[in-house]
């Protein structure tokens, strides 16, 4: 068996400023999150996600990065992350970070150094005209906050481009010497022992920039030049972009599995969104199919949320409108015209049982799961917030104080704890939902022990399976280890559900998350009682085993 360790993994995606703070200062810190590992591991993860930590003047989330080669002296210093590599291992976890060189913050020293003089050796590391170009309105990523691509550097005397917010220069990356800094980058970082990288914005980190430049193949050779660069340096080290692209460049990214490892499926997610919305299994399917076949060594990363607006921007005015109406009918809660900026359990008004359907379905879908912190327990959002930051407030680890998060004075909190109502920490938080045996954390903690004893949903090959009720989706996996069946009802409605299982040989099913007792299946059809959103996983036991 090939070790494709990141085709077992079960990501946890954390910040370190809102997860646990280690020295009452009010912001979360590398200590904090060291002494939270065995509740991660514990919950069963594998691989941790960390989100940018280096220093940065926290414009963007981190996203504005000052010094590559650092560690932002709030959340600790080289040392504590160091620290927290090696416990991390200990635990068993990989830890994959954040790679955000599509562009810097406007105060690295490198775009301080590029505006003040036109001869610095990193003038050139930034994407510079002397005439705004006459596009510079289209293309930006935060339609309605940053109206242009270009903005005026008064120092330079120029326009610099820039894909993201302003104070964020994309980086040339037409230039050699910063590929060469790219590689020198992911070289520190994974000397240090990390497992991988999430490439931000890999679309936008490999166009070539400037003003009316054709997009070209030779940009996706980049791919190929810093994935060479991390397999020699650590063999089974891997990226995860970030591509939310048209199914037409898939491959571009894929290459022969000799480029990116992993992608986001952005695409699954928004037609998912859409399934959930309608309470129907076709758009699930749907986008299912909308990818084509991978290389055998690359994988599909799925996610429910993200730490960013949930982005509808794939699917058509009329089907994004249903999923506003659904899940976020309010203005405050959209955003960018796309998007929702709200949590999962929100959206579901604390469903418990719709919940954990969602989870049960991500942690069989095909591909490898990825859950955001604080999601495991329902956290929900505060839209007093500015834009993604409605989602990004401190994990609500107990019913005390400031949610257990920080021993700092309330007002000293890098963000507030969302405190009251349905979602605020006195309801919903780690303690509690430790100590209750029904709780979304325990559930969770269960569905990964089961998704973990089934390799197939991560590895095998799937076929979705007819059912005589439309609001059902059930899929099969199968892989050298056996086959697995997943049955989700996304309806509120109860149902006696029908399946053919003529197809898969089987003689019994081992039900794998209800009970201990298998199902004979009699006349090669499978009837169940599903209740509202009901969820099954099953073995298939064939007639020889
Ligand atoms: C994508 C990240 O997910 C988002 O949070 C960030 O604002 C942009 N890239 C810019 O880095
Ligand atoms: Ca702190």
């Amino acid at each position: 068996m090939r070790d494709y360790w990141h085709k077992d993994a079960v990501i946890y995606c954390v910040e370190v400023e809102t997860f646990k703070d280690g020295n009452g200062d009010g912001i979360g810190d590398f200590r904090g999150l060291t002494d939270q590992l065995p509740y991660i591991a514990g919950l069963g993860f594998t691989t941790i996600w960390l989100l940018p930590f280096h220093p940065t003047p926290f414009l963007d989330n981190g996203y504005d990065v000052t010094d590559y080669f650092g560690v932002d002296s709030r959340l600790g210093t080289l040392g504590d992350f160091v620290t927290f590599i090696n416990q991390a291992h200990s635990h068993g976890l990989r830890v994959m970070i954040d790679l955000v060189v599509n562009h810097t913050s406007n105060q690295h020293p490198w775009f301080q150094s590029a505006r003040s003089d036109a001869k610095s050796y990193y003038r050139d590391f930034y994407v510079w005209e002397k005439h705004k170009p006459k596009n510079a309105d289209q293309g930006t990523v935060f339609p309605g906050i940053q109206k242009s691509t270009w903005s005026f550097d008064r120092t330079a005397g120029q326009y610099y481009f820039h894909r993201f917010y302003h104070f964020q220069p994309d980086l040339n990356i037409s230039n050699p010497t910063v590929r060469e800094e790219i590689c020198r980058i992911i070289g520190l970082w994974l000397q240090l022992g990390v497992s991988g990288f999430r490439v931000d914005a890999a679309p936008f980190l490999i166009e070539m920039k400037g003003a009316d430049t054709p997009q070209s193949q030779e940009q996706y050779q980049y791919l190929r030049e810093f994935r060479e660069f991390l397999s020699w340096r650590t063999g089974d080290a891997i990226l995860l972009a970030e591509a939310n692209v048209t199914m037409d460049t898939i491959e571009d990214y894929f290459g022969d599995g000799d480029k990116i490892h992993m992608l986001f499926n952005f695409m699954l997610n928004q037609y998912l969104f859409l399934a959930l919305a309608r309470k129907e299994a076709a758009p699930l399917l749907e986008g299912m199919l909308k990818p084509p076949p991978i290389p055998e060594n690359c994988q599909w990363a799925n996610f429910l949320r993200n730490h960013d607006e949930l982005d509808l921007g794939r699917l058509s005015d009329a089907q994004r409108e249903e999923v506003f109406h659904e899940f976020g009918p309010q203005r405050n809660m959209q955003l960018y015209g796309r998007g929702l900026r709200r949590r999962l359990a929100s959206m579901f008004n604390g469903d418990l049982q719709r919940l954990t359907m969602a989870y049960s379905l991500l942690l069989s879908l095909p591909g490898t799961p990825v859950i955001r912190y604080g999601d495991e327990i329902g956290m929900g959002e505060d839209l007093s917030l500015k834009e993604r930051n409605s989602i990004r407030t401190p994990m609500q680890w107990s019913a005390g104080a400031n949610a257990g998060f920080s021993n700092a004075r309330p007002n000293k909190l890098f963000r507030p704890v969302i405190s009251g109502g349905q979602f605020g920490y006195e309801r919903v938080n780690v303690a509690a939902q430790r100590c209750d045996s029904h709780s979304l954390l325990n559930f969770i903690e269960r569905c990964i022990r089961m998704r973990k004893e089934c390799p197939e949903f991560g590895r095998g090959s799937w076929k979705s399976m007819e059912t005589n009720n439309p609001s059902v989706f059930a899929h099969s996996v199968e892989w050298a280890t056996g086959t697995v069946l997943a049955i989700h009802n996304l309806s509120d409605k109860s149902c006696r559900l029908k399946i053919d299982l003529s197809g898969c040989k089987a003689e019994r099913l081992m039900d794998l998350l209800r009970s201990e007792k298998d199902i004979p299946l009699k006349g090669k059809t499978l009837q169940l009682n599903l209740k509202g959103y009901d969820h099954r996983w099953f073995r298939v036991i064939r007639a020889e085993q």
